[in-house]
């Protein structure tokens, strides 16, 4: 049995302990938010949270993440209450086929959280490890600037 905490939930977990986490969200879990693209760090479709930080599922162990915190697409914001860059994706209407577009924004997420205001550089940066076959990757940087200006403006209320 391992423990965990995912988006904020404690939850435990009867899987072998050299599971990928990214198996244990989707198939115990039933966390599906969270993609499978190539199973080798190489995609960046199975990004989640890893106590804050940007980690690919699918090369993480279900041992090293006992007792940590997991957050996943499906915990970042609420249908009701978007995070930022949730609602700045829609309005720019980044996604086309959409499969890469959890792993995008979880990216997303671990650069706006130490970078408040990030460059094209710096963005272009974080999110190389994240692919997507569409090209929507203009989009992406025009919706993570839109974010980072609302969470700025945010924060300074
Ligand atoms: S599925 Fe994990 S990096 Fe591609
Ligand atoms: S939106 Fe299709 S792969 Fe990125």
């Amino acid at each position: 049995m391992t423990m965990l905490e995912v988006n904020g939930e404690r939850r435990t977990v009867a899987m072998p302990s050299d599971t990928p986490l990214l198996w244990v969200l989707r198939d115990e879990l039933n966390l599906t938010g969270t993609k499978y693209g190539c199973g080798m760090g190489l995609c960046g479709a199975c990004t989640v949270h890893l106590n804050g930080k940007a980690v690919r599922a699918c090369q993480t162990p279900l041992a090293s993440v006992a007792a940590q915190r997991v957050t996943t697409i499906e915990g970042l914001g609420a249908p009701q209450t978007l995070h930022a860059l949730q609602q700045a994706w829609q309005e720019e209407d980044v996604p086309q086929c959409g499969y890469c577009q959890s792993g995008q924004i979880m990216s997303a997420a671990a650069l706006l959280r130490h970078t408040r205001n990030p460059n094209d550089q710096e963005i272009d940066a974080a999110m190389a490890g994240n692919l997507c076959r569409c090209g929507t990757y203009v989009r992406i940087r025009r919706a993570i600037h839109r974010a980072a200006a609302v969470l700025r403006k945010e924060s300074a209320a």
